[in-house]
């Protein structure tokens, strides 16, 4: 393909103004090339097909050790660690645009793979067989009052009933009918204290008592792993008895966890050049990053008022040397939670997307091809990799012993 095409192609999947941010242009240069007022230069082709493109021949369709579908799948944090177990995945949904994106251009699905949208509309019969169902489905609130009236009405009730309208019921239609091996469910920590813990016994007792899995909970901290206080519920449902244990997870010591310098841009040219969120020939954080006095001023004002008032509300400055906060899905909107300092004469600075991702334990090779409000957000709703990895591993074993992978041991139970 000459690059003219490659542009055309890399614009059938991205805006202008993204392929533009990746090639390090503006949008308007993109434009010309696209309608062939001008040529791009030589280095664009190979920019766009290692910024932009699916890497050509690593369709993902290659024989594994078992299959997995990724619900919610956000950016595929959770893919890479079952993928690193061996797995293939076989169905994908994610319904926000920008989110495909990222996950498009990190993740190469031959024909056999789904990319669905939004899962709500997917029937159960259509989502294909698979050993292990992943979905960090979003904590949308329910109240179970309805039930104790139905209860109260002698009226039976299943999961349907008790669930339907969340998204927590898509994930329990879809294990009711194609009954993985096992299932790896994550969540923020407070959905286990949510309406006085009737949301998560809800939960657990229509994975239990509804569907018949051996379910396991535990609340993990990403801390163990990268340099982020990060607490999220995992649940893990196995469909037999299996010797599945927390106990062996290997969470290394939050003493011996690495501190924010092992994920900070090195500023000494080390670091590899990304144009869109480093300058200059040492590789300088780009100056975009650093607060403008007034959202400076602002967010040390509000933090004093509510100090006065005896809340811990404030922003969260921190050095090479600290654990950050939890990064939201809101960073982009001031990156209060997370501050870096720059010294007593500068004012701090947001992390850039790359260190959001080095923060969550995403490799530098994986790719950001959208804004940094949306890159923010995609790696404030994601996983910690390395955490998903580690229950992977432990899960692993038990996965494989039984396959629904064609020509793999035996089919799955009816
Ligand atoms: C908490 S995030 C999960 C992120 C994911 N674990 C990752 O590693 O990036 C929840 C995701 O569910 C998606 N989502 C919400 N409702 C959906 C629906 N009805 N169908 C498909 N995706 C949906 C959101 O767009 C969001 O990306």
């Amino acid at each position: 393909m000459d690059t003219h095409a490659l542009i055309d192609y890399a614009l059938q999947r991205y805006s202008p103004r993204e392929v533009a941010m990746a090639l390090g242009v503006d949008a308007r240069t993109v434009r010309r090339w696209h309608t062939r007022e001008s040529d791009p230069p030589p280095y664009v082709s190979d920019a766009i097909r290692q910024r932009l493109l699916p890497l050509q021949g690593l369709e993902n369709d290659a024989p594994a050790d078992f299959t997995f579908i990724d619900l919610f799948a956000g950016i595929g944090g959770m893919r890479i660690a079952f993928e690193k177990q061996g797995g293939r995945c076989v169905f994908t949904s994610e319904w926000d645009a920008y989110a495909r994106k990222t996950y498009a251009a990190n993740f190469h699905d031959g024909p056999n793979h789904v990319f669905a949208g939004d899962i709500t509309t997917v029937h159960e019969k259509d989502v294909p067989d698979h050993d292990v169902l992943l979905a960090g489905f979003p904590c949308q609130p329910f109240s179970i009052a309805g039930v104790s009236k139905k209860n109260a009405l002698g009226r039976p009730h299943g999961f349907a009933d008790k669930t339907q309208g969340t998204l927590f019921f898509d994930v329990a239609r879809i294990i009711a009918e194609k009954r993985p091996k096992a299932f790896l469910l994550e969540n923020v920590k407070n959905l286990v204290s949510h309406d006085k813990g009737r949301t998560f016994a809800t939960i657990t007792d229509v994975l239990r008592n509804e569907l018949g899995y051996h379910v396991m909970t535990k609340v993990i901290n990403g801390k163990h792993f990268v340099p982020q206080h990060r607490e999220r519920i995992i649940i893990v449902g196995f469909r037999d008895y299996v010797g599945f244990d927390w106990n062996d997870l290997k969470l290394p010591d939050f003493e011996a966890a690495p501190k924010l310098s092992s994920i900070l841009h090195k500023q000494d040219g080390t670091d590899p050049s990304e144009w869109n969120f480093l300058e200059g020939a040492n590789g300088r954080v780009s100056a975009a990053y650093t607060l403008s006095d007034k959202l400076w001023a602002y967010l040390q004002n509000y933090a004093t008022k509510h100090r006065e008032k005896g809340n811990g509300f404030g922003f969260g400055l921190v050095t090479a040397k600290d654990t950050a906060r939890t990064l939201s899905a809101r960073y982009y909107k001031d990156g209060s939670e997370i501050l870096i300092s720059q010294g007593s004469k500068k004012n701090p600075r947001r992390l850039t997307p790359r260190e959001c991702a080095r923060l969550m334990g995403f490799d530098d090779s994986f790719r950001i091809p959208v804004s940094d409000t949306r890159s923010y957000k995609q790696f404030g709703n994601s996983v910690v990799v390395p955490v998903i990895a580690e229950v992977a591993r432990v899960m692993a074993p038990f996965i494989k012993a039984e396959s629904t992978v064609p020509g793999k041991r035996a089919k799955k139970a009816a």
